[in-house]
């Protein structure tokens, strides 16, 4: 023990204790319910960020908190075992997903359930090379950073060799791009978000995502769609690959998986795909589909089931509302919106404004995500409209 340690203040001890790559947030946050957060001095924070397309159904959903309170489950299941709730999750993905998606591997989140995507993809193919979007983000493993973009922390970044970056516009030019690279055969998979919400949300043309998911099938390239952020209703689809007719041969999920509940990723494979493995692969996760984060899973993803068409149509009706809101608000220079659903980029053309922005609506007691000068709104799907005035009034007084 560390004297005087005991008596510290929380943002003293964080300091000295927690390995964190940029200081944190000035928010000491104890509770939080809804689309609404609580901090240590019982102060009210609008929460348009849910922990960054986690908490989709907003904090404290009675159906997932009674689901682990009165679980019954094992405290842990080795995963060489059977486990019937592994596979009921699973099944209820492979209903739930878009196309032929069918067998899932079992993850902790979103960057393992990328690495697996790219094991599956190597071993599929016998193939070792990548294509990407430049500029986006797929996770912090090596093998995640090599696909994501090349700028972000270069000293990791790009140790993959043969990791090619499309870089957007999105378009029938950039399509091409695509196909001069697959000519070479020798690329495993494309890897995209379908609507990139790591890079200010960004909307690919379906002139794009149709002429690129024919090209892979063409030259025995896989589709690998990245829904860790999109999936469970964000855009307003249960998935974002529903907009722009993508067809995955690889589906990779976590963050509103379990609603924020408990850790948990997913990478879904065809049958084809699965059937190309067979034998050949094997992946291993000591804490992956961990008996509480399925129970956490499965009363999330069925509420979103039975729930399925209000909550996508109450999403719409936000996004509307969001969207007139956001596009008469007076920002000091030129903005621009782009949206699907729930998922809410706003780019500033002043280096530095949107930080400032932030900072102001956070004291102002409204919580929502920066991104070079990108404003990252994601709202809770659940979020009422008298919340989303508040959010969106507290914005709109600190511009
Ligand atoms: C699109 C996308 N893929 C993968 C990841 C990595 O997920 P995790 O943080 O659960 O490892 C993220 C995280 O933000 C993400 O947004």
């Amino acid at each position: 023990m560390i004297d005087g340690i005991h008596f510290m203040p929380v943002r003293e001890k964080d300091k000295i204790f927690l390995g964190r790559g940029s200081p944190a947030e000035d928010l000491h946050l104890v509770s939080a319910e809804g689309s609404v957060l609580f901090d240590a001095q019982g102060r009210r924070y609008v929460d348009f960020v849910m922990g960054w397309c986690v908490g989709n159904l907003g904090w404290g959903h009675q159906d997932i908190r009674e689901a682990i309170r009165r679980s019954k489950s094992p405290a842990y299941v080795h995963p060489s075992l059977f486990y019937e709730p592994w596979v009921e999750l699973a099944e209820l993905l492979a209903t739930i997903t878009p196309g032929e998606l069918k067998k899932s591997f079992r993850a902790t989140g979103g960057t393992e359930a990328i690495e697996i995507a790219m094991q599956i993809a190597m071993t599929a193919t016998k193939r070792r090379k990548f294509i990407s979007i430049e500029g986006s983000y797929h996770g912090n493993s090596i093998g995640a950073m090599s696909i994501g973009a090349s700028e972000y922390r270069t000293q990791y970044a790009n140790l993959l060799p043969g990791c090619h970056k499309i870089k957007p516009p999105l378009d029938a030019k950039a399509a091409n791009r695509v196909e001069k690279l697959l000519k070479s055969r020798g690329i495993a998979a494309f890897i995209m978000e379908p609507i990139i919400c790591n890079l200010a949300v960004t909307i690919p043309d379906t002139a794009f995502t149709t002429r690129v998911q024919e090209l892979c099938r063409e030259y025995g390239t896989l589709l690998i769609i990245d829904e860790v952020a999109t999936g469970f209703g964000r855009t307003g689809k249960m998935f974002g690959a529903e907009h722009v007719n993508l067809d995955p041969d690889i589906m990779c999920l976590a963050k509103a998986i379990t609603g924020g509940y408990a850790p948990m990723g997913a990478t879904i494979v065809t049958d084809k795909v699965a059937r190309a493995i067979e034998q050949e692969f094997s992946f291993y996760s000591t804490y992956g589909w961990h008996p509480l984060s399925v129970d956490a899973a499965l009363a999330n993803i069925r509420y979103l089931v039975t729930h399925k068409e209000e909550l996508l149509r109450h999403v719409i009706e936000m996004s509307a509302y969001f969207e007139a809101r956001l596009s008469e608000m007076k920002f000091r220079v030129p903005v621009t919106i782009r949206m699907k659903g729930l998922a809410i980029g706003v780019e500033v053309e002043e280096p530095g404004y949107a930080a400032k922005i932030q900072e102001k609506c956070l004291q102002a007691g409204l919580l929502f995500s920066v991104e070079n000068d990108v404003l990252k709104l994601f709202p809770a799907l659940t979020v009422e409209q008298k919340i989303a005035q508040e959010g969106l009034d507290i914005l709109e007084a600190c511009l």
